[in-house]
């Protein structure tokens, strides 16, 4: 049997097996697809048991993608530059690294969203793990410019720097974030965890479409977006099937229809 799994901690949750599982029927490929609860201080004891029973591949969900990237012998560009590593692919005793959340959050807005990102103004809020790893994807896609906004500015001005070279994008605080409307505002933040919604200034979303890397009916952000005159407003479900997709097509080297399956994840979500 083809031996995939989705390791994390919580890991519960997680809408990986179902999803590769519709996959997986789509091209009458036999596969499992297991959750794997690995403990905090035991990923790599987790991942190496996974190997030696004869895995295939798996996906690394939180807290562990970046210690992921420390079992790599083979990373993608995507993984370098995100720091961290979502699917691992094993190969002939070799493990290849990719990250695909940055493909799948483009996946989903130009092809589910039919937004082009090519020339737009994008805010992102947040410069912690989920948005490094984003920040190659987009800037390939040729925005006019990516602002950075974090709520301790030294990190946004040094992932700025990190990524100037692949694109325009520029680092703030989000204290400098001012009512000047942007075209896509993306949270990358963790505060809807908290329940909280970061501090920035309402004007910004007017006109935009907001978006949350989180997924859920209504996090706070989703709230705040529509509450202050967003265009549209979508969670990060559509991300979540786009990930999973291309981490497939690394795997499998072919990519699923995603459609059928986001619509019927968003019946039983919802
Ligand atoms: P992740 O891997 O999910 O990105 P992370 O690397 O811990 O997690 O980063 C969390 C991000 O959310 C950071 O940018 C953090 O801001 P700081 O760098 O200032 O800590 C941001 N964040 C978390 N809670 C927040 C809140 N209540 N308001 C604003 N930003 C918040």
């Amino acid at each position: 049997m083809n031996k995939y799994a989705v390791i994390g901690n919580p890991v519960d949750h997680s809408l990986s097996p179902t999803i590769h599982a519709q996959f997986a029927k789509q091209i009458g490929l036999s596969m499992s697809y297991k959750k794997i609860l690995a403990p905090l201080d035991g990923f790599s004891v987790a991942a190496k048991n996974f190997i030696s029973s004869g895995a295939l591949g798996f996906n690394i969900t939180v807290p562990f993608k970046v210690e992921a990237y420390d079992l790599i012998d083979e990373y993608t560009l995507n993984a370098k530059t995100a720091g961290a590593v979502n699917t691992i692919k094993v190969e002939n005793g070799t493990l290849y690294g990719e990250n695909t959340d940055g493909i799948g959050l483009v996946n989903d807005l130009c092809n589910n969203l039919q937004q082009s990102i090519k020339g737009k103004d994008i805010l992102i809020l947040g410069a912690g793990g989920a948005t490094q790893g984003i920040l190659l994807p987009l800037l390939e896609c040729q925005p006019e410019r990516i602002l950075v906004a974090n709520r301790t500015k030294t990190k946004s001005l040094k992932l700025a720097n990190n990524f100037s070279e692949y694109g325009k994008v520029c680092g703030f605080g989000l204290d400098q974030i001012k009512a000047k409307p942007v075209d896509i505002i993306i949270n990358a933040t963790s505060a809807s965890l908290d329940g909280k919604m970061p501090e920035i200034a309402p004007g910004v979303a007017a006109g935009a479409l907001c978006y949350d890397l989180m997924y859920g009916k209504q996090t706070p952000f989703m709230q705040w977006a529509r509450e202050n005159s967003a265009l549209a407003v979508t969670d990060g479900l559509g991300m979540l099937v786009e990930q999973a997709a291309s981490a497939f097509a690394f795997w499998h080297g072919k990519t699923p229809e995603t459609k059928e399956v986001l619509k019927s994840l968003r019946e039983t979500t919802d």
